[in-house]
């Protein structure tokens, strides 16, 4: 009997998602005869049906995903604020309340006849997921995310792309560095894991990364810039996880809004502030902030991707509800949504790429 499938990406966007969405509507359709539901923003288009944003919930066609891989962002939109388990609900009064609005979710996948749906997030949209299955819908994970701290799985695509995004930043940083004779400060996401800043300070000749894992002495960062200007070297770059912070000190954060994470500004800013009173360099920050998140797809994260998409629907086709698809030594498999959320993947301070980075000469700020 065919089956209907709801799709949707949730949590924040990063290059790659439509290369998913593309395989599990084409394997849906082409090979299992399925009808598609694309899902609006998250799981806003399930917490209302009458949820009318710029794209709203539809039958998705092979047609409609032709020539989506390439591009950045997704075609579902996204939501970092639509967790149904902790609703923002406005009151008349002007005041925010978080509510658990999970019921209507399922009441609402029952009037779209939904079998199955297909999940894409990071590990809030993994949590949201293993909560739904224990309410009885069958559902499927597909793991993403720029910051690649998802622990059951290898790799998250969007990860690879972010990562070349900021290494071609700090090369443009770089040339004017070297023309001004200055230290370039250069933030780039990372909320609790450093991967990005760890790859992207290697590929691009970071002299310092500071990464959330390692608590930094900014009194070592100096000592480093000081030694290079002694050695005659007249500029440096200086790479920041936005979730880095001081040995004694915490990560630098600025609004929060109801239902969401805190947002981290100022990692950069505050290393740039603490190292003025150090040395007389001459300093520019640079905050990298969401262009790691757009653009086209790197190669790689197109083909895991199309991998992990096609895998999805291979679950639902098994009946293997309640699972994420992951990427294991090179190949496609799956593990539970508990064990899907059961670790964050963080650099750990002896990753063979720090001790590589170490032995050439690059601080962690230790
Ligand atoms: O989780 C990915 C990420 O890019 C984090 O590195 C960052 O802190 C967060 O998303 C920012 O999300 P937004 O600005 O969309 O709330």
């Amino acid at each position: 009997m065919s089956k209907t499938i709801g799709i949707l990406t949730g949590g924040g966007d990063c290059p790659g998602l439509n290369a998913v969405i593309r395989a599990s509507v084409k394997v849906g359709i082409e090979k299992y005869g399925w009808k598609m539901i694309g899902i609006e923003d998250a799981f806003s288009g399930l917490v209302d049906l009458n949820y009318h944003g710029p794209r709203g919930n539809r039958e998705l066609s092979v047609e409609d995903v032709r020539g989506i891989f390439h591009r950045g962002g997704t075609i579902l939109g996204t939501s970092n604020r639509s967790n149904p388990f902790e609703f923002v609900q406005k009151n008349s009064d002007g005041t925010q309340t978080l509510i658990d609005i999970s019921s209507r979710v399922i009441d609402n996948a029952n009037t779209l006849g939904l079998d199955a749906v297909i999940s894409v997030g990071g590990d809030g949209s993994m949590r949201i997921a293993k909560q739904f299955l224990d309410m009885g819908l069958n559902i499927v994970g597909v793991p993403k995310t720029i910051d690649n701290d998802l622990g059951a799985t290898d790799q998250t695509f969007g990860f690879d792309t972010a990562v070349q995004t900021a290494t071609e930043a700090i090369d443009r940083l770089r040339d004017t560095a070297e023309s001004h004779d200055r230290v370039m400060i250069v933030e780039v996401m990372g909320r609790d894991a450093g991967w990005i800043a760890l790859h992207a300070g290697v590929a691009g000749g970071a002299d310092a990364i500071l990464i959330p894992e390692i608590p930094y002495r900014i009194q070592s960062v100096a000592e480093m810039l000081n030694k290079r200007f002694k050695h005659g070297k007249s500029f440096a770059i200086i790479v920041v996880a936005e979730g880095a912070k001081p040995v004694e000190g915490e990560a630098s954060v600025g609004a929060k809004a109801l239902g969401e994470m805190p947002r981290l500004m100022g990692a950069a800013n505050r290393v740039a502030q603490d190292l003025a009173a150090l040395t007389d360099a001459d300093m520019r920050v640079t905050v990298l902030g969401h262009v790691q998140r757009g653009g086209s797809p790197s190669a790689f994260d197109r083909v895991l991707g199309t991998r992990f998409g096609h895998a999805a629907a291979e679950l639902i086709h098994e009946n293997k509800f309640g699972r994420m698809v992951a990427l294991k030594s090179g190949s496609i498999t799956s593990v539970t949504l508990e064990e899907a959320t059961a670790s964050q993947k963080l650099v750990p301070q002896e990753h063979q790429l720090i001790e590589s980075a170490k032995a050439i000469g690059v601080t962690f700020g230790e």
